[in-house]
């Protein structure tokens, strides 16, 4: 229940969890996530690190922390990219990407070893829902505020709500789509790096659609 007083749902979900939620580590912090969300989250995290591996050319190199790769990142910021719902109902969707920022930002001496990974990894959370032509949301950011690693999280989420989750999705339909939305749901350049393992990351889900339920 809301404190009497509060009136603001979105503000109350988010007060009660981020004042008495202390995850042990983050996989511990995952487990929250309900299986569908976290079989979803993973999908998308091990899509982002195939696109990552391949985009590290277009990542700038001085910006990878030592010892772990681009690649590692995405996959982090993919399972982590959700969290925020942990914190809403339905009603507050959009603020999800804000609200899981603001989680792992708290914890983030707790979930992370190293606070460039952390920064790397919330910047990823708080602007998957993002698009280049300033369509996203919630803070509707222009292309050159957009972290590229967020671009690849929103690619490999948009992926998996087509290729997993939607019924009747038809491989070709799909990819077709995603053709058509170049520079306005992701960098074109995010597209043109799927393009090179898109193969891998269809054999994924051809063998993720045969695992039940929804766990990878
Ligand atoms: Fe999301
Ligand atoms: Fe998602």
């Amino acid at each position: 229940m809301c404190p009497t007083g509060v009136d603001n749902i979105q503000a109350c979900h988010a007060g009660i969890l981020l004042d008495d939620f202390s995850p042990a580590d983050l996989d511990d912090l995952l487990g929250y996530l309900q299986p569908e969300l976290r079989g979803h989250s993973r999908r998308v995290g091990v899509c982002a690190s195939l696109i990552a591996g391949y985009a590290d050319t277009n990542l700038k190199p001085g910006d990878s922390p030592h010892g772990i790769s681009y690649a590692a990142i995405a996959y982090i910021g993919g399972c982590c990219h959700d969290i925020g719902k942990l914190l809403i109902d339905d009603t507050d969707y959009k603020q999800h990407p804000s609200l899981g920022s603001r989680l792992l930002t708290k914890h983030s001496q707790t979930l992370f070893d190293n606070d460039v990974v952390a920064q790397m990894v919330i910047d990823v959370v708080s602007c998957h829902h993002e698009a280049p032509n300033g369509s996203g949301f919630p803070l509707h950011l222009a292309a050159s505020n957009i972290p590229y690693l967020a671009s690849i999280c929103t690619l490999a989420d948009w992926l998996d709500h087509h290729l997993y989750a939607a019924e009747n999705s038809d491989v070709a339909t799909v990819l077709c789509s995603l053709a058509e939305s170049t520079g306005v749901l992701v960098f074109e350049s995010v597209i043109d790096c799927f393009w090179q393992v898109h193969k891998e990351i269809l054999e994924k889900y051809s063998f993720w659609s045969l695992q039940n339920p929804s766990i990878i």
